[in-house]
């Protein structure tokens, strides 16, 4: 009884922390200061880092806790929710109940607890998923779209999870003793997209050959030496969950035929604003009608691989399709550092439309990823969330 009360005492006094910290102001941290800050990783510098993230990583996962709490619909009793406000709240605690940190060897004990942080929430969006998918069940169809706080507050859940992922990973890479070349961080100042979207394609290939045993190829055009400074892990999960769209229409329309099957087209377009990036497939596209529906969370038309009993700590969590999440979470990376992801579908197959003035496109499902050039003066006081 006595333990029962002392540990009521406990979280009661720990969400007043939470919510003290939760009303506190959060700081951003421009792109442009990252990348300075970040080639030169002194210890000194590194010191300074560490004893913002200490000051500043408690605001931010403060405020996703409660926010979790809060949510609409009876959300924010679901399993799953109630698990991933438990990895905010440990997260929270671990660094609260980390002293000041005053000199080195205090910097390289707190790293090694922000690391784990980040490994803690590694499986936080299918874990949200299988929460909203635990209130899907119970709801009526119909009232999907009525939930645009739900998908409101996604939306800025996982910008801020970006954000916090992002804080993390760069002070965490600075201690690679062996950075990859041109890297500042999770910065490569001279990334290739060609290359990046190479490798995508080729693991959402693998994806499909591993869940259909056969997969359509693909096909890159653009300049492989061509430049500019990008996080290469975002320009990496944007490409492969538009591949792995891609791959998985043009999989399901031609698997019983035998016509020759139309390999995925990938376009790099190099601008001076924005790099622009085609994706496009003959796979059958979707009518103009649920085109606003495949942004929002709830929505797929694959098979759901959770289920209440899925153990996301160990279970593989990539599969080709079916948490409906892939696009609107590849959206928040294009504009996060100012891009966007944008779609243009034609039911049916074969006619010509026109966009942006400057392309013409032949095809049936066309997903453009614009990524800000992050040397351009326009994008320098971006990350800010
Ligand atoms: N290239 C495409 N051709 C036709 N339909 C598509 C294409 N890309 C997406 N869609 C439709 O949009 C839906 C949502 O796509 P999204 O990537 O967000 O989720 P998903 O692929 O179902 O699941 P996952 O979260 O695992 O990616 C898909 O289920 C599919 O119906
Ligand atoms: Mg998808």
């Amino acid at each position: 009884m006595a333990a029962k009360k002392a540990c009521e005492f406990l979280s009661k006094t720990m969400m007043e922390e939470v919510r003290r910290w939760g009303s506190m102001k959060q700081t951003g941290v421009s792109l442009r200061y990252m990348m300075e800050f970040g080639s030169k990783p002194t210890d000194r510098n590194l010191l300074i880092s560490a004893q913002f993230l200490h000051k500043e990583l408690p605001i931010r996962i403060a405020r996703r806790a409660l926010e979790l709490e809060n949510l609409p619909y009876g959300l924010s009793e679901k399993p799953a929710i109630l698990k991933v406000r438990d990895w905010y709240l440990d997260s929270f605690r671990d660094l609260r109940s980390f002293p000041e940190i005053k000199d080195t060897s205090d910097e390289r004990e707190f790293t090694k607890m922000i690391k784990a942080i980040k490994v803690r929430h590694n499986n936080v969006v299918p874990t949200m998923a299988l929460g909203v998918q635990q209130l899907k069940k119970e709801m009526d169809p119909s009232m999907y779209e009525d939930l645009v706080e739900i998908h409101q507050f996604l939306d800025r859940f996982y910008m801020s999870r970006i954000g916090i992922r992002m804080l993390i990973g760069q002070h965490v890479e600075l201690h690679n003793p062996n950075p990859p070349p041109q890297c500042v961080g999770c910065i490569n100042t001279k990334m290739s997209p060609v290359e990046v979207a190479q490798n995508a394609s080729e693991d959402a290939r693998a994806i499909c050959l591993r869940e259909y045993g056969s997969s359509p190829y693909f096909t890159i055009y653009g300049d492989p030496n061509f430049t500019f400074p990008y996080v290469p892990a975002h320009l990496h999960l944007m490409v492969f969950e538009l591949v792995k769209n891609s791959l998985r229409a043009v999989q399901e329309r031609y698997m019983d035929s035998d016509k020759v099957v139309p390999p995925i087209k990938i376009i790099v377009a190099d601008g001076i604003e924005d790099v622009a990036i085609k994706v496009s497939d003959e796979g059958g596209g979707i009518p103009r009608s649920g085109l606003p529906k495949i942004f929002t969370y709830l929505y797929s038309t694959a098979k759901n691989p959770l289920n209440e009993h899925s153990d996301l700590g160990t279970a593989d969590t990539v599969t080709m399709a079916g948490y409906g999440f892939g696009l609107p979470i590849s959206r928040l990376y294009a504009r996060y550092f100012g891009g966007d992801l944008q779609i243009i579908s034609m039911e049916g197959y074969g006619e010509w439309i026109l966009v942006l003035r400057c392309f013409v496109i032949f095809s049936c499902f066309n997903q453009f990823v614009y990524v800000s050039r992050l040397d351009s003066v326009s994008v320098s006081t971006l990350h800010r969330h």
